[in-house]
C-alpha cells in the first residue's frame, strides 16, 4: 500500500491536531443540542450515562478512524481503497442485499428509500468496502445543509445581541423574534451564506496556516467566553438549582428512549461515523500518540458539554424559566434569561452566548468542508482551492434550500413536489429530514462500518501495529498494570497476550461498539422497543 505521508500537508503538532479534531468535535451538538437533550431527558442521570457512551463507544471508534487516516494518509474514500482496494464475496452479498430491498422498496412504491438503497447498492458493487469511505465523504453535504442553517441563526442572534435587538422581556417576544426567519427567509439565507463562506475562507488556507491556526484562535476564545458565561450564570441568586439539576442522577426519569438518545448524541458530538477524525487524522504523523490525542479529543468535547450545561441550565432555573424547552432553548429562552437578570447588560450576555454558538458551530462546519475537499484533492487530483470554491458552492446551495424550507416547505414547491414524489410525506422540512437522515441513519451506520471494517477486515492486528507508532508504552501496557500505577516498574512483563489496552481496544472495535450501534439503529428506526 502506497503511502505518501511525505507529500501531504501535516498539522504542526500534536496540540494543533487535538485543537483542531476538538473544534470538529465541539459545536452545535454540545452547546445548541446537548443542554436540551439533557434537560428533557432527565438531567444528571441523561449525562451519565451520555459519559458511559463516550468512553466505551465513542472513543474506540474514534481511535479507529485517526488510526484509518493516519496509516493511509489519504481522505475517506482513498483510506478503504487503500486497506482493501478489491470489492470481495462479502461486499458483492451485501450488494446484492441492497439491491433485493431496493427493488422490494420500489414495488411498493417507497420510491425515496428504494433510491437510497438502489445507490448503495452500486456503491458496493463498484466501490467495495470503498463504499463506507465513499458514503462519509458525501454525509457532510447533507449534515452541512442544515448545520449552516443553524450556524446563520447562531451568527444572525449575535449581529442582533451587539445591535441591543435581543433586549426582550418574555418567551412571546423571542419567539417572534425567531420566527422572523420564516417571515423574510432572505435575513437567514444572507447568515447561512456567510457562515459557509467562513468556513470556506479557512479551509482555503490549507492544514497547517488554515484550521490548525483558527483552531489555535478559536478554541481558548470559546473556553474563555464559556468561562465568563458560567461565572455569570452561577453567581445568580438560585442557581444552585441548576447546578442540582444538571449533575444529580435521577434515575427514576431516565428512559430506554433516554439512553439511546444519549448513544446516539455521542456520534453526532463527537464527529464520528462519517470520516472527519479519519481525514483530520491522515494530517498527522506517525510520531504522535493516538490514545493521547483521543482521549484530549474526548475529554475536551465532554467538558466543553458539561461546561455549556454549567452555563445554561443555572441561569435557566435562576430565572424561572422552563428547562425542558426542547430545541429552541439556546434561541428563544436564552435571550430572555439574560435580560431578566436585571443588570441592564443582557445585551451584552446574549452577545457572548451566542458568539460562543457561533464559533462551535464554525470550527465543525471548517472540518465537515475538509473532508469533501481532501477526498476530491486526493482522488480526483483536484488544486486545493478549487476544492474549496467548488465544495463551498455546491455546501451554499444546499443549505439556501435547507434554510429557505426549515419553516415551510411551500416556499420552493418544486423541492416540496420531489420530496412527495420520494417520501410520499412533507410532514418533516428539508432541515428536519436532512437532521434526521444523518444522526439516525448516515452516523450510526457509517460509524458500524468503520468499527466493522477496522475490527474485521483491515484486522486489530494491523491498527494497533499503526497506533503503536507513537504509542508503544500504551498499546502494549497490561490494563492492571496501568491502572496499579506499575506501567514504568522495570520487573512488570510484557505479555502481548494478557489484558493490554491494545487488547481491550480491539474487543470493543470487534463487538462492543458495532454490537451498541446496531442496537441503537435499530431503535431508531422503530423496529426495536425498550
Ligand atoms: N460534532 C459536531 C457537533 O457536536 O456539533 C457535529 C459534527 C461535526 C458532526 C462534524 C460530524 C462532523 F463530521
Amino acid at each position: 500500500m502506497k503511502n505518501d505521508s511525505t507529500t501531504r500537508e501535516h498539522w504542526g503538532g500534536s496540540l494543533g491536531f487535538v485543537l483542531a479534531a476538538a473544534g470538529s468535535a465541539i459545536g452545535l451538538g454540545n452547546i445548541w443540542k446537548f443542554p436540551y437533550i439533557t434537560g428533557m431527558n432527565g438531567g444528571g442521570a441523561f449525562v451519565l450515562v451520555y459519559l458511559f457512551c463516550i468512553i466505551l463507544i465513542g472513543l474506540p471508534i474514534m481511535i479507529c478512524e485517526i488510526t484509518l487516516g493516519r496509516k493511509t494518509q489519504k481522505n475517506p474514500l482513498g483510506a478503504f481503497l487503500a486497506i482493501a482496494p478489491h470489492g470481495t464475496s462479502t461486499t458483492r452479498s451485501i450488494g446484492s442485499v441492497f439491491l433485493l430491498i431496493a427493488l422490494g422498496l420500489l414495488c411498493f412504491g417507497k420510491f425515496g428509500l428504494g433510491l437510497i438503497f438502489g445507490v448503495l447498492a452500486a456503491f458496493a458493487f463498484y466501490f467495495g468496502w470503498g463504499s463506507i469511505g465513499l458514503v462519509g465523504v458525501l454525509t457532510p453535504f447533507v449534515i452541512m445543509s442544515y448545520y449552516g442553517t443553524v450556524g446563520g441563526w447562531t451568527f444572525a442572534y449575535f449581529i442582533k445581541g451587539i445591535t441591543q435587538q435581543l433586549n426582550i422581556s418574555s418567551t412571546v417576544e423571542a419567539q417572534n423574534i425567531f420566527n422572523s426567519f420564516a417571515l423574510n427567509p432572505f435575513v437567514a439565507v444572507f447568515y447561512q451564506l456567510m457562515f459557509t463562506l467562513l468556513c470556506g475562507f479557512v479551509v482555503w488556507f490549507g492544514i497547517k496556516n488554515g484550521i490548525e491556526l483558527a483552531s489555535k484562535f478559536l478554541l481558548p476564545l470559546l473556553l474563555l467566553l464559556l468561562i465568563l458565561l458560567i461565572m455569570r450564570s452561577l453567581t445568580l441568586p438560585g442557581a444552585a438549582a441548576g447546578v442540582r439539576f444538571l449533575l444529580s442522577p435521577d434515575f427514576g426519569k431516565l428512559t430506554s428512549e433516554g439512553v439511546l438518545i444519549a448513544l446516539g448524541h455521542a456520534f453526532f458530538s463527537l464527529s464520528l461515523g462519517m470520516g472527519a477524525m479519519l481525514t483530520y487524522g491522515s494530517y498527522l504523523d506517525s510520531s504522535k500518540n493516538i490514545y493521547i490525542a483521543s482521549l484530549n479529543i474526548v475529554f475536551l468535547d465532554t467538558l466543553i458539554a458539561l461546561m455549556a450545561g454549567l452555563a445554561i441550565f443555572p441561569a435557566v432555573f435562576a430565572m424561572q424559566m422552563n428547562p425542558e424547552a426542547g430545541p429552541g432553548l439556546v434561541f428563544q429562552i436564552m435571550p430572555v434569561t439574560f435580560n431578566a437578570i436585571g443588570d441592564n447588560v443582557g445585551w451584552l450576555w446574549s452577545s457572548l452566548f451566542f458568539l460562543l454558538l457561533f464559533i462551535a458551530a464554525l470550527t465543525s462546519g471548517i472540518s465537515l468542508l475538509e473532508v469533501c475537499i481532501s477526498c476530491l484533492i486526493d482522488e480526483f487530483h483536484f488544486k486545493r482551492h478549487s476544492a474549496v470554491f467548488g465544495v463551498t458552492l455546491l455546501v451554499s446551495i444546499m443549505g439556501v434550500l435547507s434554510t429557505i424550507s426549515v419553516f415551510d416547505w411551500e416556499k420552493i414547491p418544486w423541492l416540496e413536489k420531489i420530496f412527495l414524489f420520494l417520501f410520499n410525506s412533507t410532514d418533516a422540512s428539508f432541515f428536519d429530514a436532512a437532521d434526521n437522515f444523518s444522526c439516525n441513519y448516515l452516523l450510526p451506520l457509517g460509524g458500524l462500518g468503520i468499527s466493522l471494517f477496522v475490527g474485521w477486515v483491515w484486522g486489530t492486528r494491523y491498527a494497533i501495529d499503526e497506533i503503536r507508532k507513537g504509542g508503544e508504552q500504551f498499546s502494549d501496557v497490561n490494563f492492571f498494570t496501568l491502572l496499579a500505577g506499575l506501567k514504568d516498574d522495570p520487573n512488570a512483563t510484557r505479555d502481548s497476550h494478557s489484558l493490554t489496552l491494545g487488547v481491550i481496544l480491539g474487543i470493543f472495535i470487534r463487538f462492543l461498539s458495532p454490537i451498541c450501534i446496531i442496537i441503537t439503529f435499530l431503535h431508531s428506526i422503530g423496529w426495536l422497543k425498550f
